[in-house]
């Protein structure tokens, strides 16, 4: 399988229950406030969605501006938001914004490695592609990046970066950011993952509103649990290219259940809460006790809510059957460009979950 979640060949499908590590979403589940709100939906079937979705549009805008307290850093939050309804594209999950932004340039430089559907609709809509290489530590290579933009009219760039979790360093990237600028490039951000950086000021959104080239991609799949939702936007000063992608999609792209999401979870200010205080906890109990299996050479810093390992004496297919056999999915990384079979990526789950897997790996260890 080419992404992690698949729990149906080896698990549904197969009539057995499998912990899912192999895909990357909030174990605190869906939100209550969506649960007791889905009456909305359903009495809203019957007729179409609003086709420019002002609605959603609206929520999604005031959900930027207030979740500044919860995500910028204390300097940032000091600065005003500005983002209007027309710097909103929405889509069906980030995978639709991703697909349709990249459709949109003959050439494009991918930060490998990373989301593999990056590279996989840039080859479907025949653009020509640059790759960027993450470093040994798994940190952005900038000089090679500013580089590669010579040939290239957009960047594709994670932040977090997927399968690794570490995030762009806004300094170092101030460079790129002002040939962009200056040269009528675009820097495609992916921010899926950006909520579990917590309040660390790493997101581009404050910097995306004085600068056109930035185009940063979100959705509610992995902080907001709802991966089956498919609820996810771009948000640009680039109003050309906001255009352009809507021209690209079909009409009602988003349902009445998506709509309802949007409405009320984005203000669930206890689930946002409950949901940093998780993270924190569970990313420095999981890296730490990572660190101490044999066959894990290295445990890569992450900020989001997975973590990639480099294995020893220890292929990544020999790992994944070990761990199936105790009910474990994990995520091979050997699809990703630049990575092989000595990788692997963890999801962070809840405490009961992580210590399982830990408790797994250890009897794989002393095997
Ligand atoms: C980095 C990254 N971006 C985007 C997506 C797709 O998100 P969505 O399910 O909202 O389409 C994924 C899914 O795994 C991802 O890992």
């Amino acid at each position: 399988m080419e992404h992690g979640g698949d729990v149906y060949t080896e698990g549904i499908l197969k009539g057995k229950e499998l912990i899912d590590f192999s895909s990357n979403i909030n174990p605190l589940g869906v939100p209550s406030s969506f649960k007791e709100n889905i009456n909305e939906a359903l009495e809203s079937m019957e007729r179409y969605p609003d086709v420019k979705y002002r609605n959603v549009k609206k929520h999604l805008k005031n959900y930027m501006k207030f979740s500044s307290s919860y995500f910028d850093s204390e300097n940032q939050s000091l600065q005003k938001y500005i983002i209007d309804e027309e710097d909103i594209v929405i889509g069906n999950g980030a995978a639709e914004i991703i697909d349709l932004a990249i459709s949109c340039f003959k050439n494009i430089c991918i930060v490998v490695p990373s989301f593999i559907e990056y590279e996989k609709n840039a080859v479907k809509w025949e653009c020509e592609i640059e790759y960027s290489y993450l470093k040994k530590n798994m940190d952005f290579d900038y000089k090679d990046i500013l580089s590669k933009m010579k040939n290239s009219e957009a960047l594709i760039i994670g932040n977090p970066n997927n399968p690794n979790g570490n995030v762009i360093d806004k300094d170092k990237f101030k460079a790129i950011i002002d040939y962009c600028q200056k040269n009528n490039k675009v820097i495609l951000v992916d921010e899926a993952f950006s909520e579990f950086t917590g309040k660390r000021g790493f997101s581009l959104l404050k910097d995306m509103e004085n600068n056109h080239c930035i185009f940063i991609i979100k959705a509610l799949t992995k902080f907001y649990a709802m991966p089956g939702i498919r609820m996810g936007y771009g948000v640009s000063k680039n109003r050309e290219l906001i255009k352009k992608i809507q021209e690209k999609q079909n009409p009602w792209n988003i349902n009445c259940f998506a709509e309802v999401a949007v409405k009320y979870v984005l203000k669930d200010q206890q689930y946002i809460e409950e949901s940093l205080k998780w993270i924190e906890e569970e990313r420095s109990f999981i890296t730490h006790k990572l660190k101490n299996i044999g066959f894990i050479e290295k445990v890569y810093t992450t900020y989001s809510n997975f973590v990639l390992c480099r294995l020893k004496n220890m292929d990544c297919n020999k790992l994944y059957d070990l761990c199936l056999e105790q009910g474990i999915a994990i995520r091979k990384c050997d699809n990703f460009k630049g990575l092989n079979e000595e990788y692997v990526r963890f999801a962070i789950k809840d405490r009961q979950s992580n210590e399982k897997i830990i408790e797994v790996l250890n009897s794989i260890n002393h095997f």
